[in-house]
């Protein structure tokens, strides 16, 4: 049997108070894919991502999930989504380790306990990103940084076939961001797709399959990494990563930008 491709984007076009902010966008991803999107600020990447989980309407063309089309799609147990920024810190009185298990909502059974296993799964989730030491900490008292990674870990918890994350290396440590992509490399090994926006590759570099490039809403680089410049292949075998050293290939495809 052939699995179904998780995610299909057919002629996709976002409008945003009537100006086109996603245009003629089509590329699937295969099961076990990580596909990176990235793009200068503004070129529409985060507008597509809320696309593909309802929080944007899909002007034009069509989503599919998991072979069926987005409007109809009711298995969102299996897609994990991370939003760009986190709002946790107004007012939520939850701590680490509760906003980290509300990631298994979608998969367990109304008001029974959580198990053993699942009580593990979100102990993991919590050491993965690096707050072991604060599970117990209301979010509110985290820097943005740490939300953003208690927001990753809310939905590595959740097991999803389908992972969707918006710059989640924004304002995270490097060792955090080192854990983060071993983690995500390791869901995709066991046959999750991955589709990450990234400001660059950094520690992701290893795990990216594709590339896929937008300015202004419009794709204009669809394939392997190493292919997006002179020297981009063999940039992740050097350690100028902290440095953003993946930016300056990177320049080729986004030129023009802003
Ligand atoms: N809700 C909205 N209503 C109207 N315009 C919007 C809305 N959200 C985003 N836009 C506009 O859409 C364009 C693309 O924004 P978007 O946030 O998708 O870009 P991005 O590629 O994610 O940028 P960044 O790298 O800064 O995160 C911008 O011009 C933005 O002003
Ligand atoms: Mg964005």
């Amino acid at each position: 049997m052939t699995q179904l491709s998780p995610l299909v984007l057919d002629d996709v076009g976002v409008v945003l108070d009537g100006r086109p902010i996603v245009r003629d966008v089509s590329f699937d991803v295969a099961p076990g894919q990580v596909v990176a999107i990235l793009g200068a600020n503004g070129s529409g990447k985060s507008t597509l991502i809320k696309a593909l989980v309802g929080l944007n309407p899909v002007s034009h063309g069509t989503v599919s999930l998991f072979g069926t089309p987005q409007p109809r799609f009711r298995h969102w147990e299996r897609v994990g989504y991370v939003p760009q920024r986190s709002n946790l810190g107004t007012g939520v009185p939850a701590t680490v380790r509760e906003v980290v298990a509300s990631g298994r909502i979608a998969r367990r059974r109304p008001f029974w306990p959580m198990s053993r296993h699942e009580h593990d799964l979100v102990e993991a989730a919590v050491d993965l990103v690096g707050l072991g030491g604060r599970a117990g900490h209301p979010v509110a008292t985290l820097s943005g940084g740490q939300q953003q990674r208690v927001l990753v870990a809310r939905t590595l918890a959740g097991e999803p076939d389908l992972l969707l994350l918006d710059e989640p290396n924004a304002g995270v440590d490097h060792a955090s961001q080192v854990a983060i992509a071993e983690t995500l490399g390791g869901r995709a090994d066991a046959g999750a797709s991955v589709v990450v926006v990234l400001h660059e590759l950094g520690p992701f570099a290893p795990l990216i399959d594709r590339v896929v490039a937008l300015r202004e809403g419009r794709i204009t680089y669809d394939g392997p990494p190493g292919q997006l410049a002179e020297g981009a292949a063999h940039a992740h075998h050097h350690d100028d990563l902290e440095e953003g050293g993946w930016l300056p290939p990177m320049q080729a495809p986004l030129e023009g930008g802003r």
